[in-house]
């Protein structure tokens, strides 16, 4: 990190919505690193997610879910995969917003669910109970998270409604390429290029 770095570019939304695929052809279109706060919180632990979830509850996950977020957004000039219910502490939404902006991935539950199944539900403690019913699982917490969701998002795109990674990961470029502040002129003359 650079003393100009550019603010963090925070992909945050349900499970499925596609934060680390997006984050992963943000960072290479805007080159920049990215990290996915699921992946520090299991890299810390030195357990998986639903390992945690067994030994010590959601509540010891969020715990450890605090401190990945803390840790990311102290840096600046990346772009963040958040895991899903990151933004539901509000500490970590002030944290995130201070060094970022952030981008909600939002989408039919239905195509969110068919993504989860695909790369297995066991790895999402809060689906793998859901049994066949994933979609409506996605849809009630869709419900619950709506208002927290929306008041931390400084943009919404829907990556469910046919447009493929490349296509959504270009319209988030676009909209953050017209907002001060938030990529370095190197940045920008990149992605204008
Ligand atoms: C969760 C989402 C997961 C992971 C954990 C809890 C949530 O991340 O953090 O299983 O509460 O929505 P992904 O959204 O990356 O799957």
């Amino acid at each position: 990190m650079t003393a100009d770095a550019g603010r963090n570019l925070v992909l945050a939304g349900l499970m499925g919505t596609g934060k680390s695929t997006l984050a992963r052809i943000l960072a290479g279109r805007l080159g920049r690193e990215w990290l996915d706060t699921d992946e520090l919180v299991v890299k810390r632990a030195g357990l998986s997610i639903p390992e945690i979830f067994a030994r010590h509850g959601e509540e010891g996950f969020r715990a450890l879910e605090r401190e990945a977020v803390a840790a990311a957004a102290a840096e600046r000039g990346r772009v963040l995969a958040l895991g899903g219910g990151a933004l539901l502490d509000p500490e970590n939404t002030r944290a995130l917003r201070a060094t970022g902006v952030v981008v909600l991935l939002v989408g039919d539950p239905v195509v969110l669910a068919e993504r989860a199944a695909r790369a297995g539900v066991e790895g999402r403690p809060l689906l793998a109970d859901a049994a066949e019913d994933v979609a409506a699982r996605l849809g009630d917490l869709a419900e619950q998270r709506r208002a927290v969701y929306e008041a931390a998002a400084d943009h919404v795109e829907d990556s469910t409604d046919g447009r493929g990674p490349g296509e959504v990961a270009e319209a988030i470029v676009r909209w953050v390429a017209s907002r001060d502040g938030v990529l370095t002129d190197e940045e920008r003359r990149a992605v204008a290029a």
